[in-house]
Parts: C-alpha cells; structure tokens; sequence
C-alpha cells in the first residue's frame, strides 16, 4: 500500500513528479482509484454525472458532506479534497462555519472554493483558522450561470494578468495548491511557474504540475457531453449497457442463473 499524501509531501512534489488527482463520489469507486491517485477530490460535478443535474451551482453542503464520508470510508489511505458548494462560502465567517462543519462530520483533509482574488480574504481565513484549502482558478464552473456559459480562460492580456494576480493572492493566503480549470495552456504554464505551490490542471496543458480529470467522464460514463480535455480511457458507458443487456438476455431466456449460481 502506498503512503498516504499529505499537505508536505504534496507541497514537495512541485518540480518532482506530476501529482494525480481524480474525482470519486462514492466509496466503491474511491477503492478502485486510490492505487493510482495522489489526491482524490469529492468534486461538486457530482451533482451532474450523480445526481444528473445540468450544472454544479445546486450542490449542498449536506450532498457533499454525504458524499465525502463514502469517499473517505472506500479510501481510507487516501488525500480527499471536499468541494465547498457554491453560497457555502459567500464570506469568510459563513466559510469557516462550513468548512469546520466538513472537518468535524467528515475526514477530508482540506476543502476546495473556487476564486481567485476576490476570494483570497476567504483562503486566509480559513488557512488561519487551521482548515487546508485547495484553489480553484481559471474556468468556474460555479459561476456558469453569472457568466453565461463555460468560458476558457486566459484569451486575452487582460485575462491572463489577472490569472496572475489570482494564483499570486490564493497562494499568498495561504493554499497548499490550486486547480487551475479551462485555461489557455500557455497561461497555466506561466502561472506554474509563477508560484510555488502545486498548480494541478484540467482543460489547462500539459505544463502544470499535475492533472485532475472526474473519473465519470475518464472512464466513459458521462455521456450527456465530452469537453474537448477530456480522454476517455475506457468506453465504460458501452461496457456498463453491454453487460446488463447480457444479463437481461439470460434472465429472458433462463440462462440466469445456470447451476453454478444457484444454491
Ligand atoms: O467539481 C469538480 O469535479 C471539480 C473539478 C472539475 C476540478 O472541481
């Protein structure tokens, strides 16, 4: 069994090997991923490819809390990042109250909000008051809605300075790293090498310092839609219809269950 990641070694890692991180909801999954995973992050796409909803902005904190137990009970060996839900940490006192909320009904080893630095007041507080927390910049899925849609990040000058600004305030405020979302790769490139903690990627280029995908869309589950950074490892969504239609077949024409499974 490998060691448990921790804030140190997740830190010390920046410049050495490119750290893992992949999205579970439940903790039959999180079993099954935590061989191969550096962090595993109980991501609030949950409320799309679990709960089937059209975006993220309806997660609770009760959904997440929820979902994060099951993780932290199939990983037990494993780093688990929570998601903050979106208007769970609309100011830094509302932050702190749910973030010490995640620490006391769940084992997540740090919370996640998503914000550059609008939000570093926030970060600060929380990382004063002894809560771990992971940035979020670049493409915000919480913020869909207010924008209108998903927008890659770090198009223009204007953008990418303030992607600087952004990395710069989080990681001043005390983060031990940061996902960076929908961003320009030579942006997040840039970036990476702007701060010194950990900048881990999705939909942001190879030059970061790690990867995050959600393992419904890297497995082939997910099929309302693929974004263009996603690679899908294994058609799981073919798979998962060819064996239940196998199973439906066998119950149909008694062939299910043969002598083998039966007492
Ligand atoms: O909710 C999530 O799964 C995330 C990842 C996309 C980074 O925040």
């Amino acid at each position: 069994m490998s060691k448990k990641a921790t804030i140190s070694s997740i830190k010390k890692s920046k410049g050495v090997k490119p750290l893992v991180m992949i999205t579970a909801y439940d903790a039959l999954f999180a079993k099954l991923l935590e061989p191969s995973a550096d962090m595993i992050l109980v991501g609030d796409s949950l409320n799309m490819s679990f709960a089937g909803k059209g975006d993220t902005v309806s997660a609770t904190l009760e959904q997440m809390i929820y979902h994060t137990n099951a993780v932290c009970m199939g990983a037990k060996n494993s780093f688990v990042i929570c998601d903050m839900p979106f208007g769970t940490y609309s100011d830094e006192n509302v932050a702190l109250k749910n973030s010490i909320k995640v620490y006391q009904q769940t084992h997540a080893d740090c919370v996640k909000i998503e914000g550059g630095e609008d939000k570093a007041y926030i970060v600060k507080h929380l990382t004063d008051n002894g809560i771990a927390v992971c940035g979020h910049i670049g493409l915000l899925p919480q913020s869909v809605r207010s924008e209108g849609g998903y927008k890659v990040k770090g198009k223009n000058q204007d953008e990418k300075e303030q992607l600087l600004l952004d990395a710069k305030a989080i990681e001043k405020a005390g983060a031990f790293c940061m996902v960076i979302e929908g961003t320009k790769a030579d942006v997040a490139k840039e970036i990476s090498e702007s701060v010194s903690i950990p900048v881990i990627g999705i939909g942001a280029g190879v030059d970061v310092d790690g990867q995050v995908l959600v393992f419904s869309d890297m497995l082939g589950l997910f099929e309302e839609f693929t974004p263009k950074f996603v690679k899908k490892y294994m058609d799981g969504a073919t798979l998962v219809k060819n064996a239940v239609k196998e199973y439906a077949d066998e119950v149909v024409s008694h062939k299910f269950p043969s002598e083998e499974h039966t007492y």
